[in-house]
C-alpha cells in the first residue's frame, strides 16, 4: 500500500527556549527536521512526505527542503498539534497508510518506521510504546499516591494508521485537542494496536535532550564504523 508520512513540525519549542524552533536546530551539523526525513526515505522510499510548519517558518522550511526533499509537501500548521495534523490530513490520499511523526523525535530508526507500517497494513494501526522506568506518583487532594508503573507505557511516534480510519476519527471529533493520534482514534471508538517502540527514539524537548541525542548518534556511528 502507498504510504504518507506526516511530519509535524509546526510547534514553537517553548520548553527548548531557543531562538529558532527546535526542529531547525543543528544536531551534529544537520538540522533536527532532516533526520526524520532521512529515516522515512530510507524505510519507505516511495512515501509522500508532508511536513507541517508554522506559517512564519514555511519559507525557511522550503529553503531547507528545496534540494533535499523536493517532492515534500509543506503545509501550514495550526496552534495545537491536533490542528497541525488536521491541516495535513486535508492534503493526503486517505487510501494510503498514514504515519504521523513528531519532527522532535529525530532519532527514529528506519527499522521502527518499517515495523509501524507493516503492522498498520496487517492490523489497521500501530502505536509504538515503551515501558516506564521511573517510579510514578499521581497528585491527589491528600498529597500524592504511587501508581503501579507496570500498567503504564510511554507513547512514541511514528503512529501508523489506515488513512481512512484516521480521517474518520479526526472528522468525528472536530473541536477537541489531543496530545497524539492514538488518543484521537481511541476517543472515536477504534481499538488500538500497541507495538514495541524504541528506547532511543527520544523526543527533543529540553536543551539536555540535544546532548543525549548527540551521544546516541555517536554511539550508533561508532558501532557501524
Ligand atoms: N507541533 C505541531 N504543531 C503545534 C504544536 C506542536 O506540529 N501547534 C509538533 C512539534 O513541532 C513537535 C511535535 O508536534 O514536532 C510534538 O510537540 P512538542 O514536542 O510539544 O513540540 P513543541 O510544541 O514545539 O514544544 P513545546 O511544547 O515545548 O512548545
Ligand atoms: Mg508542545
Amino acid at each position: 500500500m502507498n504510504a504518507v508520512a506526516i511530519i509535524v513540525a509546526a510547534g514553537s519549542g517553548l520548553r527548548m527556549g531557543s531562538d529558532i524552533p527546535k526542529q531547525f536546530l543543528e544536531l551534529m551539523e544537520k538540522p533536527v527536521l532532516l533526520y526524520s526525513i532521512d529515516a522515512f526515505r530510507s524505510a519507505l522510499p516511495d512515501c509522500q512526505l508532508v511536513v507541517v510548519m508554522h506559517p512564519a517558518f514555511i519559507q525557511k522550511a522550503a529553503n531547507l527542503l528545496k534540494d533535499y526533499a523536493p517532492s515534500a509537501i509543506i503545509v501550514p500548521g495550526g496552534d495545537t498539534r491536533t490542528r497541525s495534523v488536521r491541516a495535513a490530513l486535508e492534503v493526503v490520499d486517505h487510501r494510503s497508510i498514514v504515519l504521523v511523526h513528531d519532527a522532535a523525535r529525530c532519532l527514529v530508526t528506519p527499522a521502527l518506521i518499517t515495523r509501524c507500517y507493516n503492522e498498520a497494513v496487517m492490523k489497521g494501526n500501530a502505536i509504538p510504546v515503551i515501558p516506564v522506568t521511573d517510579s510514578i506518583r499521581a497528585i491527589d487532594p491528600n498529597g500524592s499516591h504511587a501508581i503501579d508503573r507496570t500498567t503504564l507505557r510511554v507513547v512514541q511516534t511514528p503512529q501508523a494508521f489506515q488513512g481512512t480510519t484516521l480521517k474518520t476519527a479526526y472528522d468525528s471529533l472536530p473541536d477537541r485537542d489531543f496530545t497524539d493520534d492514538a488518543s484521537v482514534l481511541e476517543a472515536a471508538g477504534f481499538p488500538l494496536n500497541l507495538i514495541d517502540g524504541d528506547e532511543t527514539n527520544i523526543k527533543i524537548t529540553r536543551p539536555a535532550d540535544l546532548d543525549i541525542a548527540e551521544t546516541l548518534i555517536r554511539r550508533v556511528s561508532a558501532s557501524t564504523t
